[in-house]
């Protein structure tokens, strides 16, 4: 079976390496030159555990290609994903430009029966502008070719994207046509053989399940956020009414982490998404909009905690940030809460000596030289008067914390975003987390 995937990024890439692992011949096809002339020189322009080895596994196995023109491809394919990117428009409406580039492109330029579908997160509705555009441009050619349009929502996690790609949860398919369930069908029976479930469903259900599995897991967080800055106002601590609440298994243990907010390239967009959809339909999401608003206010706690401990005398201090990526596994860093806490810290006139295992490049790409760039997490403390714990890397779990106190100004605070640590083990370190009352 021969498919492409138009868009490889990190859900186009991590998909067709693991198709192709599956004993499909795939195309991955991308408009960005010097994304496609890396891969073909065989450097991966994204941080992902393990992608690097499957990749060259499946080139090496002549079922992995990358080109830069998806038109040399259509003739050799029977389904075309397209994963590109749907960012926020202004308005915060998912941006449908490169969704809907695509589906021209195909509509200019197929000859015999494909399916495409729609791997990017699309609003309902999405799959009808795709057929429409395709229909639009086959008529301008005179032609009758036929064609399906389908509707299959990606759920990997970045850091764990293999995994969750070979070992779903579930597989979701939107389908309008018999021959269009087939070849899906045909495509996931590797998945079907090890019992995955691949729910068959309308496309329009297929496109609303994406969104509304993020915005389930951002409210589960804000939920957290919220019980947890109550927690402080009343003397109680969120670790224990988390482990509280998280054996009821009704509600279960999974994404009740209070934190310094969720951030990455979907939870925002797509809540945000969702708002924008129910409004264009006259309809209020109250609760999505409370779990915006509560986890905008949360980007800011570890810097209001911050400022706060040392009443406002912040200006020329030196910090230490420990990570950047908007969570561990990943260099990806839209929307992380580094960034809102670095801003705060840049604005209140603080030296920010920052540190990541993996998101360094684009933290320069982002931050240039507004502030400095530390090899590991002892040199970033070097003369710091705080530490700010944001990302949960594993490395950064047992640190030696004398090395540390001493390397530092005196009477140091360590503000920890993801309240791994415990203040018996600082060796005099001050430590501020989340949701924890006096
Ligand atoms: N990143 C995730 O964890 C994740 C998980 C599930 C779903 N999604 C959804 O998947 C989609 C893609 O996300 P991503 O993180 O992989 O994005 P990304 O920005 O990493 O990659 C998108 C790629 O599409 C390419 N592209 C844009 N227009 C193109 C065109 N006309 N032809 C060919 N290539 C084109 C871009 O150059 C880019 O490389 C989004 O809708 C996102 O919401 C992402």
């Amino acid at each position: 079976m021969r498919i492409a995937i138009v868009g490889t990024g990190y859900v186009g890439l991590v998909s067709g390496a693991c198709f192709a692992e599956l004993g499909i011949d795939v195309t991955c096809v991308d408009v960005n030159e010097q994304k496609i002339n890396s891969l073909l020189q065989g450097v991966i322009p994204i941080y992902e555990p393990n992608l690097d080895a499957l990749v060259a596994r499946n080139v090496q196995a002549g079922r992995l290609h990358f080109t830069t023109d998806l038109v040399s491809v259509l003739d050799d394919v029977e389904i075309v994903f397209s994963a590109v990117g749907t960012p926020p428009d202004e308005d915060g409406s998912a941006d449908l430009r490169y969704v809907l580039e695509v589906a021209k492109t195909i509509g200019q330029h197929i000859n015999h029966y494909v399916v495409v579908v729609t791997k990017s997160t699309v609003p309902v509705g999405t799959a009808k502008k795709v057929k429409a555009t395709i229909q639009a441009e086959l008529d301008k050619r005179g032609v009758q070719v036929p064609f399906d349009v389908a509707s299959n929502p990606e759920f990997l996690k970045e850091g764990d994207a293999i995994d969750d790609f070979m070992k779903p949860d579930r597989v979701v398919v939107g389908v309008e046509s018999e021959q269009a369930k087939e070849l899906m069908t045909k495509l996931y029976k590797p998945m079907m053989l090890n019992n995955f479930r691949v729910i068959f469903m309308d496309i329009p259900s297929a496109e609303m399940t994406k969104y509304a599995a993020n915005s389930m897991l951002a409210t589960r967080i804000s939920f957290m956020n919220d019980i947890a800055n109550l927690c402080e106002l009343v003397g109680a601590d969120v670790n224990m009414v988390r482990k509280g609440i998280g054996t009821d298994s009704r509600i279960g243990n999974k994404f009740l982490y209070p934190g310094c907010g969720y951030g990455g390239s979907c939870f925002p967009k797509d809540v945000k998404a969702l708002i924008k959809t129910a409004q264009q339909n006259g309809y209020d999401m109250q609760v999505l909009q409370a779990v915006e608003s509560v986890n905008e206010q949360q980007k800011n706690i570890l810097f209001r905690k911050f400022s706060q401990h040392f009443q406002g005398n912040i200006q020329g201090m030196k910090v230490a940030v420990w990570g950047l990526s908007f969570k561990p596994g990943t260099d990806d860093m839209r929307e992380a809460p580094s960034l809102v806490l670095i801003r705060s810290l840049l604005q209140a006139g603080c030296r920010v000596s920052a540190y990541d295992p993996v998101a360094m490049n684009e933290a320069k790409r982002i931050l240039g030289d507004s502030i400095t760039y530390a090899k590991d997490i002892y040199d970033a403390v070097l003369d710091a008067q705080a530490i700010f714990h944001v990302t949960e890397w594993k490395e950064f779990r047992i640190p030696n914390w004398e090395v540390i106190k001493r390397s530092m100004q005196p009477n140091p605070v360590l503000v920890d975003g993801r309240n791994v640590f415990s203040p018996e083990e600082l060796h005099d370190i001050t430590y501020l987390c989340i949701g924890k009352g006096e």
